[in-house]
């Protein structure tokens, strides 16, 4: 593998670490099998242990090296240097690292295909949510200051089966980041306890309506800085687009439904990392509509203008799912 275009080895560069392994075990005899017991008759392989899924998958990965080379000219400088900026995002911050290659893999298993299903597409939950949020009543508002920074945001709709039957019943829970771009109950600014978080439940008709306010794009500050060159390098956005988190619950559902909920007018919608690569976004981005008429504001016990979007969800029921398995 070592050969004339290797680059040599940098001083500074962490990689030297490997070297500084191997010398270590060599400090180390006894520890390890340095020969084979019989090296005449042993080949040291245990055939049991031959998973055919994993040489499958060094041929894949050496197909797309290919195909980068060939395709797109990368040079052997270059995947060198894009494999030590993997290692290095998955010493800094696995999880993070984890999260996005499970976003690469996911899509091959459970594509989404927009209009395939009428199902509302699910998001992942994030790293934030905390359950037991206090329930409000429907309509309702969520827990927030008096005082709460940002545009009153009314978010209405219904949620149903696939089928069309109405949810009555149905709870949903509610989270979003203040104007700050922090969560509550994370202590990264003053907000109250469970503020900007509530629980609701559909009335007979499946209808909800809530208030909160306008969520602002956020900077992700636990991205780590080998993956957010890696985000930026794909054209995303250091921040995340405007969202609502929408957790789902009704016995009749599958199983607990998990979203967000975006703004079609947001510019951050398309470079958002988490969207930009998902071709049914678009099913969970919501037109707003400005009110700023003094009688409307009024009528709501609000005292600037505000905006309303309409949302309907529809579920997989727990049956279809039982047939479907
Ligand atoms: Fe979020």
């Amino acid at each position: 593998v070592i050969d004339s275009k290797t680059p040599a080895i940098d001083p500074n560069d962490r990689f030297t670490d490997e070297v500084a392994l191997r010398w270590k075990l060599k400090e180390k005899p006894g520890e390890y099998e340095a020969t084979p017991a019989d090296p005449d008759v042993d080949p040291g392989v245990d055939e049991t242990l031959v998973n055919p899924l994993i040489g499958a998958s060094i041929q894949g990965f050496q197909k797309g090296v290919e195909g980068l080379a060939k395709e797109h000219g990368a040079t052997f400088e270059e995947i060198s240097h894009g494999l030590r900026k993997l290692i290095e995002v998955a010493e800094e911050e696995p999880v993070m690292l984890h999260m996005f290659l499970e976003s690469m893999v996911k899509p091959v298993f459970f594509p989404d295909v927009p209009g395939e299903s009428m199902m509302t597409p699910n998001d992942t939950e994030g790293p934030v949510y905390f359950p037991g949020a206090p329930e409000i009543s429907n309509p309702g508002a969520l827990p927030m200051r008096p005082d709460e920074p940002g545009t009153p945001l009314i978010v209405s709709g219904q949620v149903r089966l696939t089928d069309g039957t109405p949810l009555a019943g149905a709870e949903l829970d509610i989270w979003l980041a203040a104007i700050t771009g922090h969560y509550s109950n994370t202590e990264l600014d003053d907000q109250p306890l469970f503020n900007l978080r509530g629980r609701m439940f559909t009335d007979e008709e499946g209808r909800y309506e809530f208030r909160a306010v306008k969520p602002v794009p956020y900077y992700i500050p636990v991205i780590p800085d080998g993956l957010m060159k890696i985000l930026r390098g794909l054209g995303f956005s250091k921040f995340r687009a405007r969202h609502l988190h929408v957790k789902i619950r009704h016995p009749k559902m599958a199983e607990e439904f998990t979203t967000q909920l975006y703004f079609k007018s947001d510019p951050y919608f398309k470079y958002d990392a988490i969207t930009a690569t998902r071709p049914d976004a678009a099913a969970l981005a919501l037109e707003t509509e400005l009110h700023d008429d003094p009688a409307e504001i009024a009528a709501r016990g609000l005292d600037e203008p505000f905006e309303t979007a309409h949302f309907d969800f529809f579920m997989e029921p727990a049956n279809q799912a039982a047939a479907a398995a």
